[in-house]
């Protein structure tokens, strides 16, 4: 199997849950990110020297799967754990720790977006408590940090709902949208959540 710590792993509570991104996703994952455009490409970052290229063109199955390739290698050697998010069972969005550090840091930043059309369930708030738990648990990390436009109500609360701290403004940090944006730092640590954040969160 893996060979990662925590990797793979399915995490669920209620009808959300989390689990690998598999090939027979790519269909739904394209029509689900086809769909929302306007939705997410305010909030995604793209590196600065990429070709110009359609929101369509970036979204096609294929891209999908070749992206799909790239992850799973990334998540084998520990670097990433990248998750589908789904609700009651069908593809709502996804959800990623990415650039895993191990050593004295043992820290991963999260990264995730929920299809517009399922916004307002507590869907990303559920999945992100479930993927710090796990954090902190099976993949033995000590920190997860989050990093998002200042505008991004949304997604603030995302992480206040969930008591992580602000710990200031990153500036310039990075390229979205044509142009290198700042973004808010947050972080929690192993020691903020003793009992976990779904606990806290779904039952008292
Ligand atoms: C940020 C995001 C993942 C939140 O997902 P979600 O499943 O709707 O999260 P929640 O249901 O917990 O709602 C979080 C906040 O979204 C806002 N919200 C709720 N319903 C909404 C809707 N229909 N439309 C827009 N925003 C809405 C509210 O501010 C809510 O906070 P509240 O619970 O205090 O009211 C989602 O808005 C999204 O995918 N946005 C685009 C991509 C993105 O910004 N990703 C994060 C980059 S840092």
């Amino acid at each position: 199997m893996g060979g990662a710590p925590g990797w793979p792993a399915v995490l669920a509570v209620g009808p959300v849950a989390l689990r690998p991104l598999r090939v027979r996703d790519a269909l739904a994952w394209s029509q689900v990110r086809t769909a929302n455009e306007a939705w997410l490409a305010p909030w995604e970052g793209r590196p600065e020297s990429a070709p110009p290229a359609s929101w369509a063109d970036r979204h096609t199955p294929a891209v999908f799967t070749a992206m799909l390739r790239t992850v799973r290698r990334e998540a084998r050697a520990g670097r990433t754990l990248p998750f589908a998010i789904t609700y009651d069972g069908r593809l709502a969005g996804q959800l990623t720790l990415a650039g895993v550090v191990r050593g004295a840091f043992d820290n991963a930043f999260a990264g995730y977006w929920v299809d517009g059309r399922l916004a307002g369930r507590g869907i990303a708030t559920t999945a992100l408590a479930l993927a710090v738990d796990h954090a902190f648990g099976p993949a033995g990390l000590h920190r997860v940090e989050a990093n998002i436009r200042p505008e991004n109500v949304a997604s603030r609360r995302v992480v206040e709902k969930l008591g992580f701290r602000e710990e200031g403004l990153a500036q310039r940090y990075l390229y979205i949208d044509g142009a290198w944006r700042d973004h808010v730092s947050y972080a929690v640590t192993r020691e903020d959540v003793p009992g976990g954040l779904v606990r806290r969160r779904h039952r008292g």
